[in-house]
């Protein structure tokens, strides 16, 4: 069996329910480009709010994580994972987490006691220390020689800057050839992380605050790709029985073995893998210049240049192929990817037709220009990006290989004034005809705001978006929540909004870094993937957001908001359909 299967089957066993892996980028939430772990979706369910599915929970759900994009092509890495989890929202807590991983480690993947080692939170001043896991680890059989305390560095888990937090017991795989060490050495890179319980009982605010949270929560974590390859008995991820297909596939199509061509290799499967899935995913991203459209464009792009440098012919349909043996590979558990197969088989086409036109040129052009240069000025940088396509981080990946720096702040130098210059031309075109549906979007924009503000004081402070959309005629506002509400409840939000529009409270727009803007207390649930420079929009002390605009100057300009419509969306997701009049 399978070990997602397997992982899936023990904790339904004890009582979980499976929920779904949820899409790899987060619906319409500004603050994050993709999912970057299992809990990211749960946040409102470890605040507090009843899940619909019950408080025993497990999945495996797709993550992306761009942190790791630059060592993409060692053993380790990559841009997608599949992460395992179980979770307890206010249910059993440490004792029982710790029981279960370590039953379904040794009776279940039937990994010897003696392979095991584990970390427990130290403490604070603040959170006292884990003797609670300590002992229970104990009494399991793990050795006192196999536990250490470690601080907050090591065990302590927040996702990002702000949100349900704890100390986490972290449980370690000796990799090691031959007989393991009596002592756990945590330094020793021997020992590999496997899995992460983490202990979410507390809150910590963008002030650094920590407070209680109404229940006693468990988030754990596991990464496929890893624990694969531990019980594989394998150093390099890329050699599992999860990438043989292929990896394989890639050997055959290049007609150069994996050892010979390591990193290109896995940068290449690693980024089709991962534009597979995101152009697999419902939110319909397509390659672009921006946001996620902009990620997918850099991975496929890299990884053309990539196969170009193994002598796949670009007029083959090589990429398709792969995605297939992704596809293929995962379609059994993700069900977007067999309804969006074409989809998927046209993004990669139609990018790779795209700029394999203009690579070829392009590394012409920089070939030319390096020739007893030290570096790539700001102006080449750009005139690569502008006109031959080329990422920036890809001229920079180009470059390091010939040993040259980039000047990169002269790039973000030229591309800001190209976007001034291309901002006032549109600008001057849409003058007159059509601002006036610019204005009725942004006055709906502003609503948009005001009633989340307003949903988080009716409902409760676990609202958040998880979806928008605006048109002319009306906003709609996905959140989580587990009732249809009452018709007191939205007559109170549609109140609220209707204050404060009625007390005209001005509406500022404030360009800042991305740390300053948490600081001051912005909402926005994971920042990590935002640019470093974000708009904050503040409506007097009703609301403070993270968002593009564009919004109104004065709540006094938005009119009457009412609510039209209020459905349920999926379980345990309300959205809401209002109207300014
Ligand atoms: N949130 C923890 C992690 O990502 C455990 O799931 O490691």
């Amino acid at each position: 069996m399978n070990l997602k299967d397997e992982f899936i089957q023990f904790f339904v066993n004890k009582g979980h329910v499976q929920i779904p892996s949820a899409p790899v980028v987060p619906e319409n939430d500004p603050s994050v480009l993709f999912n970057t772990a299992g809990m990211q979706p749960l946040i409102p369910y470890l605040m507090g709010e009843a899940h619909p599915y019950g408080k025993r929970l497990c999945d495996y759900q797709k993550c992306i994580r761009l942190t790791d994009l630059d060592s993409i092509g060692d053993s380790t890495h990559h841009t997608f994972f599949e992460m395992l989890g179980n979770w307890s929202l206010g249910d059993y807590f440490k004792k029982e987490s710790i029981s279960y991983s370590f039953e379904f480690l040794t009776k279940v993947l039937h990994i010897p006691v003696e392979k095991l080692a584990v970390t427990v939170y130290e403490g604070d001043d603040k959170i006292p220390r884990d003797d609670v896991s300590a002992n229970t680890w104990e009494s399991l059989g793990i050795s006192r020689e196999k536990i250490a305390f470690l601080g907050k560095d090591n065990n302590f888990w927040i996702p990002g800057s702000s949100g349900p937090c704890g100390g986490d017991t972290e449980i370690f795989y000796w990799r090691g050839k031959g007989s393991v060490p009596e002592r756990f050495d945590h330094d020793d890179e021997t020992w590999v992380e496997i899995w992460n319980n983490v202990f979410m009982e507390y809150y910590q605010s963008e002030d650094g605050n920590v407070s209680e949270l109404s229940q006693k929560n468990v988030d754990t974590g596991m990464g496929l790709e890893r624990i694969v390859a531990v019980l594989e008995g394998v150093d390099d991820n890329y050699l599992t029985s999860i990438w043989d297909k292929p990896r394989k596939l890639l050997e055959e199509l290049s007609g150069i073995s994996y050892e010979k061509e390591k990193v290109s290799m896995r940068i290449i499967l690693d980024h089709i893998r991962t534009s597979v899935m995101i152009a697999a995913d419902p939110a319909g991203i397509k390659p672009s210049n921006t946001d996620q459209g902009y990620i997918l464009r850099r991975l496929i792009r890299r990884a053309i240049r990539h196969a170009r440098k193994l002598g796949l012919d670009m007029n083959s349909n090589w990429e398709e192929q792969l995605a297939l043996s992704f596809i293929e590979l995962y379609e059994n558990y993700y069900v977007e990817l067999k309804q969006n197969r074409e989809v998927v088989l046209s993004v990669l086409k139609t990018e790779k037709e795209k700029f394999s036109k203009t690579l070829e040129k392009g590394l012409k052009v920089f070939e030319k220009y390096v020739q007893n240069k030290k570096s790539i000025d700001g102006e080449t940088a750009f005139h690569l990006y502008d006109t031959f396509g080329f990422p920036i981080e890809l001229t920079k990946e180009v470059a390091l290989e010939k040993g040259l720096e980039v000047d990169e702040e002269g790039f973000k130098k030229k591309f800001q004034e190209h976007q001034e210059k291309s901002r006032t031309a549109s600008a001057g075109k849409f003058k007159g005809g059509l601002s006036g549906n610019g204005e009725i979007e942004t006055r709906y924009h502003t609503a948009t705001h005001l009633l989340n503000a307003a949903l988080k004081k009716v409902i409760g402070p676990s609202v958040h978006q998880m979806g928008s959309n605006i048109t002319e005629e009306r906003l709609r506002f996905d959140f989580p929540c587990d009732h249809k509400l009452t018709e007191e409840e939205k007559q109170n939000v549609e109140e609220l909004v209707n204050t404060w529009i009625q007390e005209s409270i001005p509406v500022t727009k404030e360009i800042m870094e991305k740390e300053k803007a948490i600081s001051s207390g912005a909402e926005c649930m994971f920042i990590e993937k935002y640019p470093d420079m974000v708009t904050v929009y503040t409506i007097g002390d009703v609301s403070k957001e993270l968002c593009g605009g564009p919004h109104v100057s004065n709540t006094s300009e938005l009119g009457h908001f009412k609510i039209i419509k209020e459905e349920a969306t999926s379980a345990g997701v309300r959205r809401i359909k209002a109207v300014l009049e």
